[in-house]
């Protein structure tokens, strides 16, 4: 790894390098680097750490609020709105949690946020129903994995609340032409001329315009004709 700091051996030390002004100067730059990675790597912990902290206090507000709202209709939306940040908080962990912080092996991500979603589905109800990944892998830069977590999250909650089935999320890459990432599963088909910037939910609108943020376009498929209904999001 190019900024992987060097262990305390690896740098030379100032007594090594005593005769040759140069070689010491290099040293002690190097140790001032390695400072410097460090002092940084703490920092970004205690960012994280305190961004956390915020989300989750943020999702307990929203809770309460909706728990002591006496509109039925507004208090479903303080609990939707408490389900979303959490969500967001729980991407944010996982993403972070990963092989460092500059990209995301995006395949292994959707593993670990599908096993999530599995737990969503009530064991024995269905048998059916089931969530799997399918793809190769890609290394994504988490300033698009984030986004990208974001729009699958939106669309499997959707999978699992609309459709029926088996849910199949995919990456994959489109020959040259970037890559795409789809969500699909069975179920009642989307209304004909089905528009999903008109759509009353909030879902749709969020997809949107985190498809727009990474410069992306969304694709859909009615699932009409026994085809699945699907999502895709193509993006480079
Ligand atoms: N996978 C799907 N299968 C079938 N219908 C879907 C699917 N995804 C979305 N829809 C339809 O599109 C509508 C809009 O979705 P959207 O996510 O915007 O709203 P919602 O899920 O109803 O509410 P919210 O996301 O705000 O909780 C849904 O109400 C549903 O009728
Ligand atoms: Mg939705």
């Amino acid at each position: 790894m190019a900024n992987a700091p060097r262990r305390a051996s690896e740098t030379p030390s100032a007594e090594f390098c005593s005769g040759c002004p140069e070689r010491a100067r290099d040293a002690r730059l190097l140790r001032e680097r390695d400072g410097v990675i460090h002092r940084q790597e703490i920092f970004d912990q205690e960012v994280n750490h305190r961004l956390l902290n915020s989300l989750q206090m943020v999702v307990s507000l929203l809770s309460l609020q909706s728990r002591t709202e006496s509109n039925a209709e507004a208090a479903s939306h303080l609990s939707a709105a408490a389900n979303r940040v959490a969500t967001i908080a729980h991407l944010h962990r996982l993403l972070h949690s990963m092989d460092g912080r500059q990209s995301v092996a995006f395949k292994q991500f959707l593993n670990e946020l599908c096993a999530e979603y599995s737990k969503m589905l009530v064991p024995g109800e269905n048998p059916d129903r089931d969530i799997v990944v399918e793809g190769t892998d890609v290394e994504l830069p988490t300033a698009v994995g984030m986004p990208l977590a974001l729009i699958v999250s939106e669309l499997l909650t959707n999978a699992i609340k609309h459709g029926k089935g088996r849910i199949a999320v995919k990456l994959e890459g489109r020959y040259g032409k970037g890559l795409a990432i789809s969500v699909c599963n069975d179920g009642p088909a989307l209304p004909e001329g089905f528009d999903p910037a008109a759509s009353e939910g909030l879902g749709m609108k969020l997809v949107l315009s985190l498809v727009e943020q990474i410069g992306g376009e969304l694709r859909i498929d009615r699932g009409n004709n026994n085809d699945r209904t699907r999502f895709s999001v193509l993006f480079r």
